[in-house]
């Protein structure tokens, strides 16, 4: 059994790739600093999985760390998600942004190459688009100057990663550029868990239909749009997850030296009113909100063009944003 070593595997979406590498049979070995996370998730992983994992509490810069991972475990392959992704913060604390972003990236990699290990899908983010003139996104749509220290962490990590393949390391990468993730494991045991307010929508919706926020705000019913709010591309947590499962036995098909990016969205916009009124309809409950003020920086409309990951991975959504919604919506009612 291959074993795959996933940093910030105790995160939203590393956890849930954790349970569909078990499903394909792999042997997931998580490394997690609870930055941002609780230890308690590795227990629900073990109740979903029925299987024992194998945890190390520590940050994933800490080369001594890694070794002590490798002297136990030979291992084939990373994923890696460790990192800090509140946007409105790494306005306020770039550096610490910057140092852990990639300075957790570069650690990875001196690790890998240090211990043969080929194989790296990297957690990239289609925010290095900014607001694209031409929708959908394909692959080929020119990144722009990043709208957030957070942003401008993916934007460089991708440039690494491409200056580390070409300087003959013998590693093969992929970076996935994921939409925007929602929904939870359909067993409710895990799912995101946001520390204080959310600063993203559907925690915020969820939050608001348990009673726990007063009132969601609609930011901006002005734009240029179908109904005037912003348009985004919602994937369900669990297909994103099934897309690191199969860049994997994709790397694993290539030479070494190689490096591409993906999409990872389901192809299609939803506004965010078209998810209020989704997310009342699939779970017959009322969201208080209001409409407010445009967000600075928000960008107006964004999708995926998913043909590539369609056809290079043969991956395609499974779940619809009703899915998406439901399983939000159940998972916030268990915490
Ligand atoms: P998350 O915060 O839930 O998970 C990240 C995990 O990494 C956390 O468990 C945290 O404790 C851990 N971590 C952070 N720094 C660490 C370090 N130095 N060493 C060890 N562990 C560390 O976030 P997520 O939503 O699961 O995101 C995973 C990745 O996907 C991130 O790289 C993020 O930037 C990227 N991404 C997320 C989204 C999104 O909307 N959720 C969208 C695009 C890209
Ligand atoms: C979605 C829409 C808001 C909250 C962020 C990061 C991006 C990426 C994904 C990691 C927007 C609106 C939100 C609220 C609202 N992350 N909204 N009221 O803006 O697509 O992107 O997460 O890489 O880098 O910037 O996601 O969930 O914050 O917002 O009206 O209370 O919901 O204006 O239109 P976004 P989001």
């Amino acid at each position: 059994m291959k074993n795959i070593l996933i940093t910030g595997g105790a995160g939203y979406i590393g956890s849930h790739t954790a349970v569909q590498l078990i499903e394909a049979g792999y042997n997931p070995i998580i490394i997690d600093d609870l930055s941002n996370s609780e230890e308690k998730v590795l227990d629900r992983l073990e109740e979903i999985t029925g299987r024992k994992l194998t945890f190390y509490k520590g940050d994933c810069s800490d080369k001594s760390l890694l070794e002590k991972i490798a002297s136990e475990h030979e291992i084939s392959g990373v994923i890696h998600f460790a990192a800090f992704k509140a946007v409105g913060e790494s306005t306020v604390q770039p550096l610490k942004y910057y140092q852990n972003n990639i300075g957790s990236l570069l650690a990875i990699l001196d690790f890998m190459k240090a211990n043969r290990i080929k194989d790296l899908v990297f957690s990239s983010s289609c925010t290095v688009y900014g607001q694209p003139e031409v929708l959908p996104v394909t692959e080929e749509t020119p990144r722009q100057d990043a709208e957030s220290p957070y942003g401008n962490t993916k934007k460089i990590c991708e440039d690494i990663l491409m200056d580390f393949v070409k300087s003959q390391a013998g590693i093969r990468v992929i970076s996935l550029r994921y939409f925007n993730p929602v929904g939870a494991h359909p067993s409710g045991k895990i799912g995101e868990l946001p520390i204080g307010t959310p600063a993203n929508l559907v925690p915020f919706v969820t939050q608001t239909a348990a009673g726990i926020r007063e009132k969601l705000t609609v930011f901006g019913d002005d734009y240029d749009t179908v109904d005037g709010s912003c348009v985004r591309d919602f994937i369900h947590v669990m297909d994103l997850a099934d897309a690191h499962v199969k860049a994997l036995a994709y790397l694993g098909e290539q030479q070494v030296d190689f490096y591409d990016v993906f999409n990872v969205g389901t192809g299609n916009g939803n506004t965010v009113l078209e998810v209020i009124r989704t997310f009342e309809k699939v779970n017959r409950v009322k969201v208080n909100f209001e409409i407010g003020a445009r967000r600075p920086g928000d960008i107006v409309k964004i999708w995926a063009d998913t043909a590539k990951i369609n056809s290079v991975f043969n991956w395609h959504p499974s779940y619809s944003l009703e899915d998406s919604l439901r399983d939000s919506w159940n998972w916030q009612k268990t915490l």
